[in-house]
């Protein structure tokens, strides 16, 4: 597996990779890899030839309030699990290197759709993943790349920017890998504390209990969102920020549930925000 900090370098791998007719597949992460980014490394491997990985911890989308001096990084760490699973490439640029000229003039606006949900309480924070990704598809050139549907808003603006930039980047999206309790993966639930993490288990069995409520016949997402609130009420150090039943594309309030809507949440835990989702099905 070759690892480079350096964008120079990197377009040389690349283009003897894609010299030799092999089709290159990006899995953009932030690093402190957990098996839900693992899985997607699988994915890239079944889907591309070529699968490079990145490990950056993006400014751009922090707010000032955010978490990102205590984000966890652990490069070395990153690198024997890559190693493992068989990606090809790693690159690990420091922050001189993914922004050469500072923070950079030209960012992408990322649109009504970053209102919604999250962006209602991270302005900016789409923008900056945005702009980012921007950033890693022209650097990379990939054919295809890899996202997970625990970020569901994210993967579904990506999507559209792609389709509104014509960027010519396949999206695939891979599942949500859970904990043996639930608990949805994130880099994030290491800053949690013992008993945030077992209260954590909360987001998850909401979103149980309403595919449970769907499933009987709840349709209107009033009633949903008050089974979620409920649930998540038995969880005393969890603060529930949104709960919503989405359009999977729009992210628009649907009037009605369906199968195939979204249902999606963020909640704090104590200092730590965390989010996760759910697709119902029938
Ligand atoms: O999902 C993430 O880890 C990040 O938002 C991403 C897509 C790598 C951009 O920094």
């Amino acid at each position: 597996m070759i690892l480079t900090a350096h964008r120079v370098e990197l377009a040389s791998h690349l283009e003897t990779a894609k010299g030799r007719g092999l089709l290159v597949g990006l899995v953009p992460t932030m690093g402190f890899l957990h098996e839900g980014h693992l899985s997607l490394v699988d994915l890239a491997k079944e889907r591309s030839d070529y699968v490079a990985v990145s490990v950056f911890v993006n400014p751009l989308q922090f707010g000032p309030d955010e978490d990102l001096d205590r984000y966890p990084r652990d490069l070395e760490r990153d690198l024997s699990l890559l190693r493992d699973r068989g990606a090809d490439l790693v690159f690990s640029p420091a922050l001189g290197e993914m922004y050469p000229a500072g923070s950079p003039q030209i960012t992408v606006d990322p649109g009504p759709l970053a209102k919604k949900l999250c962006g209602a309480y991270r302005p900016g924070h789409f923008g900056g993943v945005l702009t980012v990704v921007a950033r890693l598809f022209g650097l990379v050139r990939p054919k295809t790349a890899v996202f997970g549907q625990k970020d569901y808003q994210q993967a579904a603006l990506i999507r559209r920017m792609v389709r509104d930039l014509e960027m010519g980047v396949e999206i695939l999206l891979g599942p949500i890998v859970r904990e043996s309790d639930g608990l949805a993966m994130s880099s994030r639930n290491v800053l949690l504390s013992e008993e945030e993490r077992s209260d954590a288990v909360g987001l998850s069995a909401g979103l149980t209990r309403v595919q449970a409520a769907f499933q009987s016949g709840v349709r209107d997402p009033a009633g949903l969102r008050k089974i979620l609130a409920e649930e998540l009420s038995r969880y005393p150090l969890l603060d529930l920020q949104y709960g919503e039943v989405v359009d999977p594309e729009t992210l628009e309030q649907v009037g009605e549930a369906y199968p195939g809507c979204v249902v999606a949440l963020a909640a704090h835990c104590g200092r730590t925000r965390l989010i996760d989702n759910h697709i119902l099905t029938s």
